[in-house]
């Protein structure tokens, strides 16, 4: 069980707070966040409301609060959590109106839940994960972090049926990024992951990544490749804010990333990423 918010009251994560004509419940009709706070501070979090605000304005939803309303009640939230290391997600949904898939004239639903992170061992980080290659079968908005995420997790599902724990999308030839992550890969010293667009979330761990790989002076080059690229590569990994950087080392056919051992880019950038969140 966890604190939560829903539309100005504080409650338990469990209780009854949302009805049926809810329209994130009805048709996923909203948007979300996914942050982090690490001892008491949430990460990048102007990043993720800028985030939060731009999916709000693609799908045309007033939130109805601006940064300074989200970030109080987010800090009331943690607050009141009583914990300092959580996983806060964040929901906007376009209200509770008898169902049409026409705008309603309702106000939105905010809604939020603050949960003590689930912290990867250092043994499962120290060994890396392995993934499954999956057609990307997602809508071409995925630059929206939307609530619709059917074709995320059947390909999550049908990779953890095969002892995976992310699908890595493949569309039109090209990797585009995981089900809930970024993908990259390295090769000859450098950092290749597919470039914004409207194929990709933004993610804000990639924006934390992209800055270390500057500072480290690693070459970050946002350039698409293909599944035999990313098989030939020195180095895999992905980030996304709960799994920050994760070595790839397998795929699902029991080939390795290399010598199937995490690699000093990935582990350079996680350790400099450590340091950024405060964990060292
Ligand atoms: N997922 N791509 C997709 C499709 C994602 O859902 C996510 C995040 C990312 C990484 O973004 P960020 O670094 O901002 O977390 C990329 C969150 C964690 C989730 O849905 O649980």
């Amino acid at each position: 069980m966890a604190l939560a918010y829903c539309n100005g009251s504080f409650i338990q994560s469990d209780e009854p707070a949302v009805p049926i004509d809810e329209r994130g419940h009805q048709f996923g009709d909203g948007v979300y966040e996914v942050i982090r706070v690490y001892q008491g501070r949430p990460f990048m979090l102007d990043e993720h409301l800028d985030r939060l605000f731009k999916s709000a304005a693609a799908i045309r939803l007033e939130i109805g609060h601006d940064g300074e309303s989200l970030k109080r009640i987010i800090g009331e939230l943690t607050q009141k959590s009583g914990l300092s290391d959580l996983d806060l997600y964040v929901q906007a949904t376009r209200g509770i109106a008898p169902r049409n898939h026409l705008f309603p004239a309702c106000p939105a639903s905010v809604s939020m839940t603050a949960k003590p992170f689930r912290e990867i061992p250092a043994d499962a980080r120290a060994a890396g994960i392995s993934v499954m290659l999956h057609p990307d079968e997602r809508w071409l908005n995925c630059w929206i972090k939307s609530l619709n995420l059917l074709p995320n997790i059947l390909a999550k599902q049908a990779a953890s049926e095969r002892g995976c724990l992310e699908a890595v999308l493949v569309r039109d030839g090209q990797v585009t990024e995981g089900t809930s992550s970024n993908v990259y890969m390295v090769k000859d010293g450098a950092i290749r992951t597919a470039p914004l667009s409207n194929q990709i979330l933004a993610g804000i761990t990639r924006m934390a990544v992209q800055r270390i790989a500057h500072e480290l002076r690693i070459p970050f080059i946002e350039q698409s490749f293909t599944p035999e690229e990313l098989r030939q590569a020195d180095e895999a990994f992905i980030t996304s804010t709960t799994t920050e950087v994760m070595p790839v080392v397998r795929f699902e056919d029991g080939s390795l990333v290399r010598d199937g051992k995490p690699g000093p880019v990935a582990r350079a950038l996680y350790e400099r990423f450590r340091a950024m969140t405060g964990q060292d």
